[in-house]
Parts: C-alpha cells; structure tokens; sequence
C-alpha cells in the first residue's frame, strides 16, 4: 500500500527550495556551502554567445491556400510529431495526411486556445525567448485555421518532405540512474508522483551536471521526470528513510522531493537531451544520493516501469552555476476565488554573499494544480522592470527547465520579484504553502552564473 499524499509533509519539508534566501529555513542551511565560491567562476560575460535552436517562424503571410504538403506537414513536424507519433505518449499520430485531415478541426480548435503545443511559458520574445521551445505564432495558429475552413486540402504529394532535425545528444562521460527495480504505479488515483532515491553518479568530491536526457520506459505513461540534489547529507539520509518506510521501490512526493532538495534536471516528453547553456553546470556533492521524481499518468496505463535518467556530468572546465530559490513561503490563498496571488522578493546584497553581476540564464517555474500564472522580474536599481520569465498559462504536466537564449543580467543590488496567481474556486479552506496535492507553492529556481 502507498502512504496517502494528502498527509501533510513535516514543516522541514516545506524548505525544499531554500538555499539562504529564507530565513525559516536558515538552521537547515548552511550558507556559505550554498553560496558559490566567487573565485572558482570564469569571467564569461562578453564570451557568451550561445549555440541555440531557433524558433523558426514558418510564416510571415498567411498562405491564401494552405496545403497539407506544403504548409501544415512542415508546421506539425516541427510542433508536434515529438509527441504526437506512435509509441510517444500523445493520443494520436500526426505524422500522415490521413491522420491528420480527419481531425483538423479538432487542431484548429487545440492551438486556437494555446494548449497545444503544451508548453505553458510565454516565448513570444515579449518576455524572452527560451531554447527548445516549440510555440506558435499567431499566423501559424491563423494558417490552421484556414486550412480547416478550406476542408483540409492535402496538395500536392511529391513536393519532398524537409529534412528532420538531428536530435541534441548528451557529450563526454554520461552516467545513468534509475530506481533499482521496475515499479508499479498506483492504479487508485489518475495521476502517481513517486520519488526514488538513486546512488551519486560520483563517489566523492564535487562534480557537475552539464546536461540530462530521459529515456522514457513505459513512454504511454511517463508525463514528467525531475531529478533533485538534496540540500546536505542529513536531507539525503532523510529520504532514504522515506523510502525505507514506503512499501515498494521510492515513496510518494508530490510537489517536490519530499526534503529540502533543489532541481538538477527536470524533463517533459518531447524535451529531448538538454544541455546547461554555454559551458556551465550546476555543482554538486558526490557520494550524496539524488531523488528521481517521476509523475505516471495512470490513465495511459500501469505497466512496471523503469525509466532510465542520463547526467552528462564533468568534474572540471565547466563555469559553475546554481539555483537560486525565489519563493514565498508565507503563501495563504483564500478559498473560493479566482484572483488569489502570492509573491515574494529578494534583493541578492541583503540575503547572500553574491556582490557581483549575475547572468540569469534559465529557470525552473514551480506552481501545484490551482496555480494559473507565474511571473519573475528584476527590478532594476532605476525602478524599471525586466521579466525574466512569464507563464500565462501555468500547467502541472508540463513542468521543465527553460533556459534563455539571451542571459539577462542581474546586479546583486537589484531586486527579483516573483508573482503567481490562483485559482481557488474549488476550495472551501484557505490554502498554504507545502509539497501535498491540497498545498500550493510560488516558486522559481533561477539558474545563475557569473
Ligand atoms: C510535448 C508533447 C506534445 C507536443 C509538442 C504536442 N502535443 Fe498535442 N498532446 C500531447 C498530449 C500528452 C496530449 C494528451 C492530452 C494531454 O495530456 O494534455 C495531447 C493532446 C492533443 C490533442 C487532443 C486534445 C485537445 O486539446 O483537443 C490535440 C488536438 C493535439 N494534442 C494537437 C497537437 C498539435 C496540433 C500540436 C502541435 C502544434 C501538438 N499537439 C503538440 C502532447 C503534445
């Protein structure tokens, strides 16, 4: 039997993304382990010229006749047929004019409302753009559109299909995790979030992680994959014994690891390998176990799994980076609304020994199921504003990393605003902060380096 998520989680466990930055959490932490050793960072600002994937825009101009051939094959198969082919975990294949014209009303309608493709954050470039994001523009959600209204029309057959990109591929020495034996997801309940502890791919010393990739098992099932370092040994020594006293392999965890940990990886299907941008990595501790977060989507199916995670990891030559947690712990929304919003800020000079510029060069969101909206903005020493993420469309399934393709520069002395809102119509008690699937969460990791 699986222990309930509903239990609520000890108070510790309510730190999970804290480094220095909050003080409730601060007898937990150390602070000059969690702070960068500012003399180990290379000096990379004016190097950093990044090798990311472009967002293509397909059209500038609606075509006046959109053909399958020519314009809706080339748009699907950059936006879609990651997930949406045989054995992927999307419902249907998008791969052929058959398959594709009897539903074209229905992709009309999905991209029409944003929900495909599913990736919540907003890469228009009105906030950042982000690498690996696949999103539409406005005219390619028109030209499906119109391509529907004019009956789906397939073209003509011969015009050669494009050459598919060549996937990323993880580089150098690659470790691979997984739980030690298969497990079984729970078939009670639509959606099953279990944490396995797995050994440090180092035996000792610090080391970095500078990409991921996951190889799915049962990939019906698989909607997301998180991988956390816990916060020191004592947080490592905790999660064992939550997997000692949970029947099976791992123990259920819902909206984090469980202990106060922070995310390494953190991977939706369609991701791909990823690679921390230009150079960096984020360090670790070797010898100190991680925690696999896996979320099963039950209703595809409950086969045992055993999903493989791949960690390219280095010990030297990389320009270290890390996370730093932008959270409101004092989150209490009321019930019963559809306007709750929690928040928080933090001015690095007042709560770390961080006194040089940054460069924020990713970022990980993190709302549970009420969360509508995320927002993070550096406030700038003359009171304006620069985003660094927005998310107008928060969604649980589709939790993962975003990196930027242009950094965006942070002063210590400046301020970072974090906003979330919420929607509470389905409460009838105040909701507060916690890792349970009744609690919420305001979070963002933001990935620095100097
Ligand atoms: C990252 C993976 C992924 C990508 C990329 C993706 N889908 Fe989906 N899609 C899914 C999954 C998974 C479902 C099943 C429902 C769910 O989990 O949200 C789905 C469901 C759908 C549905 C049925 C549900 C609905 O919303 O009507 C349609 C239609 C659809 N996708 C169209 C598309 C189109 C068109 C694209 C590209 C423009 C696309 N999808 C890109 C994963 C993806």
């Amino acid at each position: 039997m699986l222990r309930s998520t509903a239990r609520r989680a000890p108070l510790v466990a309510t730190c999970a993304w804290i480094l220095t930055a909050n003080t409730q959490c601060a007898p937990r932490v150390a602070a000059p382990d969690a702070t960068p050793d500012a003399g180990s960072f290379v000096d990379a600002h004016d190097a950093f010229v990044d090798d990311a994937e472009s967002n293509d825009v397909v059209t500038d101009v609606v075509p006046e006749r959109p053909t399958y051939t020519e314009h809706v094959r080339p748009l699907l198969a950059r936006a879609c047929v990651q997930c949406h082919v045989e054995g992927e975990l999307a419902p249907m294949a998008l791969d052929r004019y058959d398959r594709v014209a009897p539903i074209a009303a229905t992709i009309a309608r999905a991209t029409r409302a944003r929900t495909m493709p599913p990736f919540p954050v907003d890469n228009s470039g009105a906030c950042n753009t982000f690498r690996s994001v696949v999103t539409l523009t406005d005219n390619e959600i028109a030209l499906l559109e119109r391509w529907h209204q004019q009956g789906a029309p397939e073209g003509d057959p011969s015009i050669a299909p494009p050459q598919p990109a060549t996937p990323e591929r993880l580089r150098g020495t690659v470790h691979e995790i997984a739980s030690p034996v298969a497990y079984t997801p729970d078939r009670s309940r639509p959606d099953d979030y279990r944490c396995f502890v797995v050994d440090a791919p180092i035996a000792s010393g610090p080391y970095f992680v500078t990409g991921f990739d996951v190889l799915p098992d049962q990939r019906r099932q698989v909607h997301h994959v998180i991988v956390y370092h816990p916060q020191n040994d004592a947080e490592a020594t905790r999660a064992r014994a939550l997997d000692d006293a949970a029947d099976g392999p791992g123990y259920t965890c819902f909206g984090a690891a469980g202990v106060t940990a922070s995310a390494v990886a953190a991977w939706a299907p369609g991701g791909g390998a990823t690679h921390y941008p230009s150079g960096t990595g984020v360090q670790l501790q070797g010898g100190r176990p991680l925690v696999l977060q896996l979320h099963y989507n039950t209703m595809a199916g409950v086969a045992a799994d055993r999903t493989r995670v791949q960690l390219e990891v280095r010990t030297d030559g990389v320009t270290p980076g890390r996370y730093i947690p932008m959270v409101d712990l004092a989150l209490s929304l009321p019930p019963r609304t559809t306007t709750a919003t929690a928040g928080a800020t933090l001015r690095l000079a007042d709560r770390t020994n961080i006194r040089t510029p940054l460069r924020v060069l990713g970022v990980f969101p993190h709302m549970h199921t009420l969360g509508r909206t995320l927002r993070l903005e550096v406030v700038r020493n003359d009171g304006s504003r620069q985003c660094i993420v927005d998310v107008p469309r928060w969604d649980f399934h589709w939790q993962r990393l975003y990196f930027h393709e242009r950094p965006v520069r942070l002063d210590p002395t400046e301020t970072l605003d974090i906003r979330c809102t919420y929607d509470t119509s389905s409460r009838d008690t105040q909701t507060v902060w916690g890792e349970g699937t009744a609690d919420e969460m305001c979070v963002a990791g933001v990935f620095v380096s100097l």
